[in-house]
């Protein structure tokens, strides 16, 4: 408030205060650019690294590499077997996509929550980016590269392509892998054991009533129930 208000020489005063104001202004602008300059170089400064720790980083980086334990598995990988040597602390999501190749299986939240990740682990769905690799050790391991027969798609992708269940695409390796095993356990599920069965399996499309539709009429039980 103030000011403007109170005095009827105010207008003399508001000048003369503008014109402080304008060069207080000009001081601080040289001011605060020759501390922003300031300020660069000490941040550019501080991003080296002190000579003292950049002499210790080899070595240190060195035995911790050393240090991590390595354990030598065997699997079955899409009817392949395989030997190989894991870092104890690998993901199975990190072996299947860093060392096999095989990056269908997506990572979504990498946490356990989405299922993009999902594979199937001696017929299991399993959440790869939960799963340790060493923990596969003599186990059998499908990916959605390992769905197809011959260069031909299975029966349940081709049903995704039919009800258009992919949309971004990103969930649905996971989406089939677990209505895979479904399909093994219970060849003729209702809509509802589908649900139920792929609760684990996040669709960020929402694409859910196609992808039951889908999985139904890859059973050939789309009457059962309705999938919408
Ligand atoms: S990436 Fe594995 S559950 Fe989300
Ligand atoms: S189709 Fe996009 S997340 Fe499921």
């Amino acid at each position: 408030m103030g000011k403007r208000e109170n005095g009827n020489n105010s207008g003399i005063e508001d000048t003369s205060r503008e014109n402080e104001r304008e060069a207080d202004v000009g001081e601080s602008d040289v001011t605060r650019r020759g501390f922003l300059e300031g300020t660069g170089a000490a941040l550019v400064v501080a991003g080296v690294p002190k000579l003292g720790i950049a002499e210790v980083a080899p070595a240190t980086v060195l035995s911790q590499a050393e240090a991590v334990p390595q354990t030598t598995i065997r699997v079955t990988v899409n009817g392949s077997r395989e030997r190989v040597e894991v870092e104890d602390r690998w993901t199975l999501t990190e072996l299947l996509r860093g060392n096999f190749g095989l990056t269908g299986s997506k990572i979504g939240c990498n946490r356990g929550e989405c299922g993009a990740c999902t594979v199937l682990l001696d017929g299991e769905p399993v959440y790869s980016c939960s799963t340790l690799a060493v923990w596969a050790d003599g186990r059998e391991i499908v990916t959605v590269e390992g769905l197809e027969r011959d260069g031909d798609v299975s029966p349940l992708q081709q049903a995704f392509m039919d009800h258009n269940a992919p949309q971004c695409g990103f969930c649905t390796p996971g989406q089939l892998m677990t209505a895979t095993a479904l399909l093994h356990r219970n060849s003729r599920p209702t809509a509802e054991e589908v649900r139920e069965a792929m609760v684990g399996n996040l669709c960020r499309c929402s694409n859910y009533n196609a992808i039951v539709e889908a999985v139904l009429a890859a059973a050939g039980t789309s009457g059962s129930g309705g999938a919408a």
